[in-house]
């Protein structure tokens, strides 16, 4: 069974300006009474602190422009907020732009993930939750699930700087005994996700009558959970996670590349003749399908919210936000830090 379950006082969310960080920080705002949250992140191309426009005045919130890789600095805001745990969200992580450019990967995701596990420490023996991937396991034939035992065997430059920084975070654990704990989910959607990745980018070329552009056959396939759900598997690991661990976290949700973009057009009502098959995406995993029988047995969590109803949700709040998506396709919202936070 798991340890005692810790009660986190102040939370470090790294990286809580992009897609899944944001969900988080709102859910803890939300949902978990008496927590801060420390949003701690630079605001690459994919922080848009829009995402968290809803919450930014709530007075358990605070935002620092810190790059994870400046050590002192995080070790700075941890201490001004007498941080108790870490949620490292902080990363890049798509892997098309790995194949263009992995330096940045190994920069962000390794080095910042060094980073923030020194800040951990100095500051106490912080409790540090990595939030991982599952694409650190490779790929899948037809059959099979990645357990947590399954061999790491990443293929993108992201997914082998995502395997990198879990080693590092085992290491941390071995080394120096940090209370560390390792997630690793599978693809995410919801609100907020910056429209490269596959799901927004569907749904923003359909409102717009473009091209939907499917890699390949179309028929790789990914184990999709919506991101609220992820948030609370998130949560449950860092309450009541076995300390050093790691766990699997999926949505029991094996799709098609194809049955997702056929969804999708379905729900807003555009013809199947606006997808277009495009190359190949170069060393293009096949499958990925997640065993999460560790996190339910152990911790009770399972998805909440199965696929037809999330894709509904997440297409509706596309729909519903589309000046959101019109902002952050323009780069409009890179300004948003600076009229948000001028003069404060
Ligand atoms: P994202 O790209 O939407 O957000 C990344 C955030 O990290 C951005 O706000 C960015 O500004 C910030 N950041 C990047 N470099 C930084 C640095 N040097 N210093 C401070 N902040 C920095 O990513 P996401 O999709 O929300 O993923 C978040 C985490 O979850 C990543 O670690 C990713 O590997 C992991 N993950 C994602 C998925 C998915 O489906 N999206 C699935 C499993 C795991
Ligand atoms: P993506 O959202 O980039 O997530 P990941 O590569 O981390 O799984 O891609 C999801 C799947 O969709 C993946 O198999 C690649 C495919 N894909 C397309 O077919 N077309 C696209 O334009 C994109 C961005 C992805």
């Amino acid at each position: 069974m798991s340890d005692a379950a810790f009660l986190p006082k102040a939370v470090l969310v790294t990286g809580g300006a992009g897609f899944i960080g944001s969900n988080f920080v709102r859910f803890v705002l939300k949902d978990v009474p008496d927590v801060r949250v420390v949003n701690l992140d630079c605001l690459t191309y994919a922080g848009n602190l829009e995402n968290l426009a809803d919450v930014a005045d709530d007075p358990r919130y605070a935002f620092a422009k810190v790059d994870i890789c400046d050590t002192d600095k995080v070790i700075e805001v941890c201490r001004e907020y007498h941080v108790d745990s870490v949620v490292h969200f902080a990363a890049e992580s798509h892997v098309d732009r790995s194949i263009t450019g992995p330096g940045e990967f190994i920069r962000t995701n390794v080095h910042g993930t060094l980073s923030v596990l020194q800040a951990a420490r100095a500051c106490g023996d912080l409790r540090f939750l990595q939030v991982g991937t599952d694409e650190v396991y490779g790929s899948l034939g037809e059959t099979g699930y990645f357990t947590e035992e399954t061999q790491l065997d990443p293929h993108s430059p992201y997914s082998a700087s995502k395997t990198a920084a879990d080693h590092l975070v085992s290491a941390f654990y071995h080394t120096y005994g940090l209370s560390t704990l390792i997630t690793r989910c599978s693809n995410n959607y919801g609100p907020y996700q910056f429209p490269e990745k596959m799901v927004p980018l569907m749904i923003n070329n359909a409102r717009q009558d473009k091209a939907l552009p499917v890699y390949g056959d179309g028929l790789n396939v990914r184990d999709w959970l919506y991101v609220e759900d992820h948030c609370r598997a998130l949560w449950a690991v860092l309450l009541r996670g076995r300390v050093g661990r790691v766990y699997n976290i999926g949505g029991n949700s094996e799709k098609t590349n194809i049955e997702v973009v056929k969804a999708i057009l379905k729900h807003v009502d555009k013809p199947e003749s606006l997808i277009t098959f495009v190359k190949d995406r170069p060393g293009h995993d096949q499958r990925y399908a997640i065993d999460a029988t560790r996190i339910r047995t152990e911790l009770g969590w399972e998805p909440s919210v199965d696929f037809e109803t999330g894709m509904s949700k997440t297409i509706d709040w596309y729909m519903a936000n589309q000046a959101w998506m019109d902002r952050v396709t323009s780069g409009a919202y890179q300004t948003y830090y600076e009229e948000m936070y001028a003069g404060r």
